[in-house]
């Protein structure tokens, strides 16, 4: 097999981090193409990537009928995105959230039925995660009880973005950054989520969310408490991985990218990485699904199973008592 031909739609911040991570496997795969309704950022990016620019993704896929291509526009574009590519017959890493909406992440999933098709759940490929899960596999922890998890930070392009636009992002941080959190919750449960409780609130004068609360149940009984803040100035990405046996820690800001403590232990085990970032290794893997033809770790049923968590989380999101 000769090297993989990848395309990128959507030139911006994640853009620019999966061209890093595909160039990253120069060795495996070609950047040939990079397409933004902005040229000129398409045109900045092919500078520095190679491949060549387009205004237009369309046209881009026609000209250059790249193997695979990673969906890096705002929410709003990624089901025309994934059309495009699907009726083509081109392998697809599709950015979180899937999309806006339950129904047209079930429209892009339909449409890619057959192929290759990989949401961009990245703390998946994010070493500590991996080894939490395996501590949780070998039943290190026990039985899992209350997982917790907090992204927060000060937002920069919180209500001056599409980030904040309902129609293009399909809601605030429930939806953009709970995504993850939900995604995470899932994998390191193994298991469906039954229950959800959700309440959202806005410190900014904007029109969706800047701050959100999730309280979820598994089917096995593991409870979750996920926060997310797009204004709290203290910037925190952590996940508590409560057990019957032990605790474990993946903090995203400390050296150790995971510690954990048993019952029997007197202190903490500190474990630190040497492994490639989360992009890196989400492109890694991607790559070879399509070299071998395996079904990508994130399925197209957890792009599934998130959708339907937010939307459960929104319609309840409101109530008051
Ligand atoms: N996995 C992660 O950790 C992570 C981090 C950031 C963003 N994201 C996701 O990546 C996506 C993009 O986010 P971003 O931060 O890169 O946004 P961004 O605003 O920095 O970049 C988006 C780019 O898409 C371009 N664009 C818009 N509509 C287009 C269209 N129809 N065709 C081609 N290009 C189009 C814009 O001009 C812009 O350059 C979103 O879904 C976001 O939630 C994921």
């Amino acid at each position: 097999m000769g090297k993989i031909r990848v395309a990128v739609i959507g030139a911006g911040g994640i853009g620019g981090t999966h061209l890093k991570a595909y160039a990253a496997h120069a060795e495996r795969c070609e950047i040939v193409g990079i397409a933004d309704v902005l040229e000129s950022a398409a045109q900045e990016r092919a500078a520095a990537f190679g491949g060549r620019a387009f205004a237009e993704g369309e046209a881009m896929l026609d000209a250059l009928r790249p193997d695979a291509l990673s969906v890096c526009t705002p929410p709003k574009y990624h089901l025309p995105a994934v059309e495009m590519a699907a009726e083509r017959g081109i392998a697809v890493l599709c950015e979180k959230p899937p999309a806006r909406t339950l129904a047209e992440t079930e429209a892009i999933v339909a449409a890619m039925r057959g192929k290759i098709l990989q949401f961009a759940f990245c703390h998946r490929f994010h070493a500590p995660l991996r080894a939490a899960q395996d501590l949780i596999a070998g039943g290190r922890l026990g039985k899992l009880v209350q997982i917790e998890n907090r992204f927060a930070f000060r937002f920069p392009r919180a209500g001056n973005s599409w980030f904040t636009e309902a129609d293009i992002a399909g809601g605030g941080i429930l939806i953009d950054t709970l995504a993850h959190s939900i995604d995470i919750f899932r994998a390191l449960t193994g298991d469906e989520i039954e229950f959800v409780g959700a309440a959202v609130s806005a410190t900014l004068p904007i029109t969706v969310e800047d701050s959100a609360s999730l309280l979820l149940r598994s089917r096995s009984g593991v409870l979750g408490t996920l926060n997310c803040s797009w204004v709290t100035p203290v910037a925190e990405a952590n996940v508590r991985i409560h057990g019957s046996e032990g605790q474990a820690v993946i903090d995203y800001d400390a050296a150790a990218g995971l510690r954990y403590k048993l019952a029997e232990d007197d202190g903490w085990t500190e474990e630190t990485f040497d492994a490639p970032d989360r992009f890196t290794a989400q492109a890694d893997h991607f790559l070879r699904c399509l070299e071998t033809g395996a079904p990508p770790l994130v399925r197209p049923e957890d792009g599934l199973a998130v959708m339907r968590v937010i939307e459960a989380a929104y319609q309840g999101a409101g109530g008051t008592i």
